[in-house]
């Protein structure tokens, strides 16, 4: 549990600091076709950030691996996070979800269960994107015509344990130790 808790702090203190710079929005536009890139345009920029990290932290896994397809390892890197677009967490905002979900869980659930209508106030559909922004993204990423792993992977990253591949893995790694 100490563990889990200095690596949120460590993320929160990465995220005050992180800002893309120019060798990440090159990465973006090697793996990202226009569609995509407009998505992933949308995220905040502590998110984009985030989500380079874990698509470089794959690269750096699957190097000299011949049984992973590159491209789109790291375009679920990318990717991954994409359903938090609607969501419009500032860094702070981010921090105090993230902390009631790891100490109060029921009441997280209760807060995030009440967003799940489009039309609910503000900061309960806020709760809602937080809980659910995998599912969410995964919507996203299939209107695209996304690649089927991704589209599952990216569905369920936070549940690794329900989906046994390789790309999972992956994904739970990077973004699990940036
Ligand atoms: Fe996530
Ligand atoms: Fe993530």
């Amino acid at each position: 549990m100490i563990r889990r808790a200095l690596y949120r702090f460590r993320q929160f203190l990465f995220a005050m600091s992180a800002s893309m710079n120019d060798v990440d929005w090159h990465l973006v536009g090697r793996y990202l076709n226009i569609d995509e890139m407009a998505l992933f345009k949308r995220l905040p920029s502590f998110e984009q950030k985030h989500c380079v990290v874990v698509a470089e932290k794959i690269e750096e896994l699957i190097h000299g691996r011949h049984d992973v397809d590159e491209r789109k390892a790291i375009k679920l890197g990318l990717l991954h996070d994409i359903g938090k677009i609607e969501g419009h967490l500032l860094i702070f905002q981010k921090s105090i979800l993230t902390i009631i979900r790891f100490l109060l869980r029921p009441l997280y659930d209760f807060l995030a269960d009440r967003g799940e209508d489009k039309n609910s106030s503000r900061i309960f559909r806020k709760f809602y994107i937080h809980k659910h922004h995998g599912a969410i993204g995964a919507e996203l990423l299939e209107k695209l015509g996304e690649d089927r792993e991704i589209v599952i992977c990216t569905r369920l990253h936070d549940f690794p344990t329900k989906h046994d591949s390789m790309y999972m893995k992956l994904l739970a790694e990077a973004d699990s130790t940036n």
